[in-house]
């Protein structure tokens, strides 16, 4: 695999020509590709210069699913938290090939760890959260999937609750061909309707206006599916470990205008963040403890 570190920007790609690229700010993911398709949406409009949150990619949201609540250890912290928001460090590439097989090199993967612990943060931030904590982001790229793990230890002597989420901007041709699978019968909160109780009933979700939802107790072990309602092909199977919740969200016209770093205005017709969490509640971290969780996706292509 090879690898590329330019302007804090870490590019890696493999022998069978799939890449993915990672800003250090955020260590969001801004880019995946497979046979030359870019697979994740990022708007023309996002701040790459380390300004604000990027607009697209892979955001990681943690240790608050936001907007923070209220007489809580995180009210004090912005929305979704410090993490995307954040200059990590790169860690170094590991790499790793099926035994015994060398000729094709199918099966090579390479993986990217980057670091964030309390001394690296803003002092706003520190103060805002004073937890000593270490987080260890891998990112890994196989021949067809992508996968994020998160791990978060807790390095400090009190215990500590968080969220995480990782908040995945897939790119799509046409918001009205997608359907969302593997939700039916789950409970889900729908943040359009003042975070009310649902349950959801169709085995494939359409999108057709501004969508919300924080669906709540999954397997993770059992796909979410972004399918294509036209060739009933799946676009994008998403796996999970550890991360029992998922958002699915989609700004639709009126948001996607109001958002200043959103663009084109159509662009809502191109994107779905199918996002992999733990929201629903907090994760307790004791003195000491590590916790870890994960997604992988597959893409069609
Ligand atoms: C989603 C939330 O995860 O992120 C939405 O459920 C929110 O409520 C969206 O609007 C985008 O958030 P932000 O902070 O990146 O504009």
């Amino acid at each position: 695999p090879s690898l590329s570190i330019k302007d804090n920007v870490i590019e890696a790609s493999l022998p069978t020509g799939q890449s993915v690229q990672v800003h250090l700010y955020g260590a969001t993911v801004t880019s995946w590709k497979t046979n030359g398709k870019e697979q994740l949406f990022v708007s023309e409009k996002a701040h790459l210069d380390g300004s604000k949150p990027i607009r697209g990619g892979i955001p990681l949201v943690f240790p608050v699913f936001g907007p923070p609540p209220q007489n809580h250890a995180t009210s004090s912290l912005p929305q979704h938290g410090f993490a995307r928001n954040s200059n990590w460090e790169f860690l170094g590439k590991s790499t790793s090939d099926a035994p015994g097989k060398d000729s094709d090199k199918a099966d090579l993967t390479v993986k990217l760890d980057f670091g964030l612990s309390h001394s690296m943060l803003t002092e706003e931030f520190r103060e805002a959260w004073p937890y000593e904590f270490g987080l260890v982001y891998s990112v890994t790229l196989t021949k067809d999937t992508l996968e994020t793990s998160l791990q978060v230890r807790n390095e400090g002597k009190q215990n500590f609750e968080f969220q995480v989420l990782m908040h995945t901007y897939l790119s799509i041709e046409d918001i009205s061909d997608v359907r969302v699978k593997g939700l039916d019968t789950k409970t889900y909160l729908d943040k359009t309707l003042q975070g009310s109780s649902h349950v959801e009933t169709s085995a494939a979700l359409a999108i057709t206006q501004e969508t919300d939802r924080v669906y709540q107790n999954l397997d993770p072990a059992v796909p979410i599916d972004v399918t294509s309602a036209k060739s009933d092909q799946s676009l994008f199977s998403i796996t999970r470990e550890a991360l029992t919740d998922v958002v699915v969200w989609n700004p639709w016209i009126e948001k996607a205008k109001g958002m200043a770093d959103f663009g084109p205005d159509e662009a809502y017709k191109n994107m779905i963040c199918v996002e992999a969490g733990s929201v629903a509640s907090w994760q307790t971290l004791e003195a000491g403890e590590a916790w870890e969780g994960g997604q992988s996706i597959k893409s069609r292509l």
